[in-house]
């Protein structure tokens, strides 16, 4: 009988550095809680390393978009614009502000926020007036854009900026999936209003669960780590002078994100070198593509991403699976979710046919070169079977 091959997984946490002796120097010193040195260092690394002047640590990466937007003031009946093409965090945050998505349309070949139709949708459907951007349609106003680097590949920023400057929008990034992603040489993260990072264990690195704001303005950078910590205004003295969050990072969980950070440059070459291994053998199958970035980008090649004939994805995937390989769809697009169906579309005729062709498959950092050849030699079977 044939034994059945370990699962290869989609994308699981690589914990090979300083992740137990910086967690047990937590336990014996018994910093474990939301202030500690881990955090101040954890914030201090990363926008370093993400090349902004303040970064603030928060629970997760939807608690760092939720606070993003409060504090770049949208309020409850605000609308803002985001993509329909998104895992749905972005999008419940602008919920939990009261506010309402607009959905933007795609482009096929990052799958990104189409800054072409942002423009399009600011220029033909909005107007402005003393109380500033009015969504004609909905008599409400937009008050910032959240676009999200889908997969690890970054949106067109400057162009992005750019519009949104001339509206005075506030752009937060969703840097959730990109961390180490470049765009014109510059981080994701640091290209707009505020970028958000998520720490969860399926990203390129982890705290178990985490999050990160990062910004160059100070009094953004400080309203946001006063919600974070319940808005207490003067501590120890419980004065709290708006409605706050307990949406701090703990010690541990920075130790392990430390950690983790330490390795991340040696994780950016190794998901570069598997998704290039990946790209070089899908050229063989003409029915596969392979999400690439654009030539003023660098990927971190968070998920890599499939683009093949809608009637092949499930029966492929289903495929796949049976040979004990992870593979995901892509998310449902956000317009169609029961919550979010009443919400306003703009343009998503790129984003609805491209949404029906994905398959991200496993990207690991420790995925093997003999894993990768034997995910290809799959996927060729089944077209050659089919
Ligand atoms: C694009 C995007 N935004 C936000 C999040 C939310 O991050 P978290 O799970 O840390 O809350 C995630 C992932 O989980 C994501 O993929």
């Amino acid at each position: 009988m044939q034994t059945m091959r370990e699962l290869i997984p989609l994308s699981i946490p690589h914990l090979a550095g300083n992740e137990w002796s910086y967690l047990k120097d937590c336990l014996d010193s018994g910093w474990v809680s939301s202030v500690g040195s881990y955090v101040d260092r954890f914030e201090q690394r990363i926008s370093e390393y993400v090349g902004t002047e303040f970064g603030i640590a928060t629970v997760n990466g939807t608690a760092a978009l939720h606070l993003s937007l409060l504090a770049c003031g949208v309020q409850p009946g605000d609308e803002v614009i985001v993509p329909a093409f998104t895992f749905v965090a972005p999008v419940n945050a602008i919920r939990y502000c009261g506010a309402n998505p607009v959905f933007v349309g795609s482009e096929s070949k990052t799958m990104n926020l189409d800054v072409q139709k942002v423009q399009e949708f600011l220029e033909q459907e909005c107007i402005t007036d003393q109380s500033g951007l009015k969504n004609k349609q909905t008599g409400r106003y937009i008050k910032a854009i959240l676009p999200v680097h889908v997969f690890g590949h970054p949106v067109d920023m400057s162009s992005l900026v750019a519009i949104a400057d001339r509206y005075q929008l506030p752009v937060i990034e969703d840097a959730s999936e990109s961390l180490g992603s470049e765009y014109r040489g510059k981080k994701t993260g640091a290209l707009a209003t505020v970028g958000c990072f998520s720490f969860n264990g399926n990203k390129i690195i982890t705290c178990g669960g985490g999050g990160m704001v990062t910004t160059n303005q100070e009094p953004l950078a400080r309203h946001i780590r006063h919600l974070s910590t319940q808005a207490n205004s003067k501590p120890f003295e419980y004065e709290h002078n708006e409605v706050g969050y307990n949406y701090r990072l703990t010690n541990i969980q920075a130790a392990l994100g430390v950690a983790q950070l330490e390795q991340l440059d040696s994780f950016l070459e190794i998901k570069r070198k598997n998704a290039e291994l990946y790209r070089q053998l899908l050229a063989e199958i003409p029915q596969v593509n392979l999400a690439w970035e654009e030539p003023w980008a660098k990927s971190n090649f968070w998920l890599c991403t499939l683009l093949v004939p809608a009637a092949d994805r499930k029966p492929l995937m289903d495929y796949l699976i049976s040979e004990n390989i992870q593979v995901r769809p892509a998310w449902k697009l956000m317009h169609t979710l029961p919550m979010y169906e009443d919400c306003q579309s703009y343009r998503l005729e790129e984003t609805e046919a491209v949404f029906g062709h994905c398959i991200s498959i496993p990207s690991s950092v420790q995925l093997t070169e003999e894993e990768i050849r034997f995910v290809v030699k799959c996927i060729q079977t089944y077209f050659d079977q089919s």
